[in-house]
């Protein structure tokens, strides 16, 4: 039965003295944006806060305006001040931040996800390159093996995580099939990397395809795409890398937020054909970036036209979607690799095509290491203009969703 004094406390909320501003942001720090999992104070998405009585207006700015996680970012923001005892009503002011203010906090949540992310036996020094695309089959994996044996004929020691769990296809196009061995490396039990000497180089190469036979790869379905991963990364002992190189499987959402969290300076390389489907292609990328923060240092288009012995070009898969996405996300265009069967059969034989002293594709993919050596710099922490970011990218996405 309630007391006098209870029917006092319910209908008198306005007597509670309301929540300072100090309270109210106290409780906006517990309101973790969905997609960058950082608070939205420490992103600086709240410029203002006002307190009128019971009333809170709290004014918070959006990445982009249609935001589709504002809902979510509401509900967070009403339930964690409205408990406060002070407080009969949560208003909420929307605001957009300006391209600058946006590649701040793109900025500052990777900083924080650098600050909170666990070690890994990845070495600091080394760079981490994960090829990726918006489409299946439009060549990451031979990107990917051709730009480690590149690097490799090079000096470098180069990593190579095949992140395509059950689709793997890395052993196959370096001709590699021995079983992966353990060992124990200071007082832990670690995965030891299969190695092939390439020039004077060398590759340090992870794959499940080391450990499954490629025919009962689809039992593996039900295993977790990110812990295996993640696995990888921990339990490997790579030693000391110049690079890691990343083999993403198609679809690639999950695995790239696991290396978000667990390795926040992965360098994004997209890859597309010439079809210009750009705008679906630039969307999906721009998700997966848009959800992980992770910078995208280029787009490489693969499949450019076929030239033939006589010297004729044959633009098979159309031409331009490379530029149009690079353009589009406002990235440089690294490289057009043509359309050759000497990479197809190079990469059935195990013999990266860069390898080779002749072929276009051969001096395409050269000229491509070259550029990731010589001239794609990693992106810094203090780099503020991000023009690589995925901020713009998010743009791309916001541009992209307008027109359609
Ligand atoms: N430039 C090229 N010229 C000729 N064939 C190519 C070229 N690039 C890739 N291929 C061939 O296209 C097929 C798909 O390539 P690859 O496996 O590298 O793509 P992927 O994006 O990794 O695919 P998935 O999404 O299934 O992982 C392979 O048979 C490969 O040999
Ligand atoms: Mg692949």
């Amino acid at each position: 039965m309630a007391s006098p004094d209870d029917e006092a406390t319910g209908s008198s909320r306005s007597s509670i003295d309301p929540p300072s501003t100090d309270e109210v942001f106290a409780a906006l720090r517990t309101v973790i944006d969905p997609e960058l999992h950082v608070d939205i104070v420490s992103l600086g998405m709240v410029p203002d806060v006002s307190i009128d009585g019971g009333t809170v207006t709290v004014s918070v700015k959006l990445t982009i305006g249609g935001c589709p996680l504002r809902a979510e970012i509401k509900k967070e923001i009403e339930s964690r001040v409205g408990v406060h005892p002070g407080v009969d009503v949560v208003r909420i002011d929307w605001g957009e931040m300006t391209p600058e203010e946006r590649s701040e906090v793109m900025g500052r949540a990777r900083r924080r996800a650098q600050e909170q992310a666990p070690e890994t036996a990845v070495p600091a020094r080394c760079r981490v390159i994960a090829v990726a695309s918006g489409k299946g089959g439009v060549g990451k994996s031979s990107i990917t093996v051709n730009l480690a044996a590149g690097l490799a004929e090079r000096g470098s020691t180069v990593g190579v995580l095949d992140a395509d769990i059950w689709g793997f296809s890395v052993p196959r196009l370096l001709g590699m099939s021995e079983r992966m061995e353990a060992a124990e490396v200071d007082g832990r039990p670690r995965i030891i990397p299969n190695r092939r000497e390439i020039g004077s180089g060398v590759l340090e190469v992870v794959s499940t395809g080391f450990l499954v036979e490629e025919s009962t790869a689809l039992m593996w379905r039900g295993l977790m795409l990110t812990k295996a991963v993640e696995q990888f990364l921990n339990d490997v002992d790579w030693g000391d890398l110049d690079y890691l190189l990343i083999d993403m499987p198609p679809g690639t959402g999950d695995v790239q937020m696991g290396l978000a969290r667990m390795l926040p300076r992965t360098e994004i390389l997209v890859v597309t054909t010439p079809a210009r489907a750009a705008q679906k292609v630039a969307q999906r990328a721009a998700d997966m970036a848009r959800r992980s923060f992770l910078p995208v240092i280029g787009v490489v288009e693969n499949m450019s036209a076929f030239i033939c012995e006589h010297g004729d070009s044959y633009e098979l898969f159309g031409s331009g979607g490379g530029a149009e996405l690079a353009s589009d996300i406002g990235v440089p265009l690294l490289a057009s690799i043509p359309l050759e069967p000497a990479l197809s059969s190079g990469g059935d034989n195990g013999d990266p095509v860069v390898l080779r002293s002749e072929g276009s594709a051969a001096s395409a993919l050269r000229d491509l290491v070259s550029q990731i050596v010589e001239q794609v710099a990693p992106p810094r922490d203090s780099d503020v203009d991000m023009s690589g970011c995925s901020a713009r990218l998010l743009e791309a996405v916001a541009a992209a969703l307008d027109e359609s």
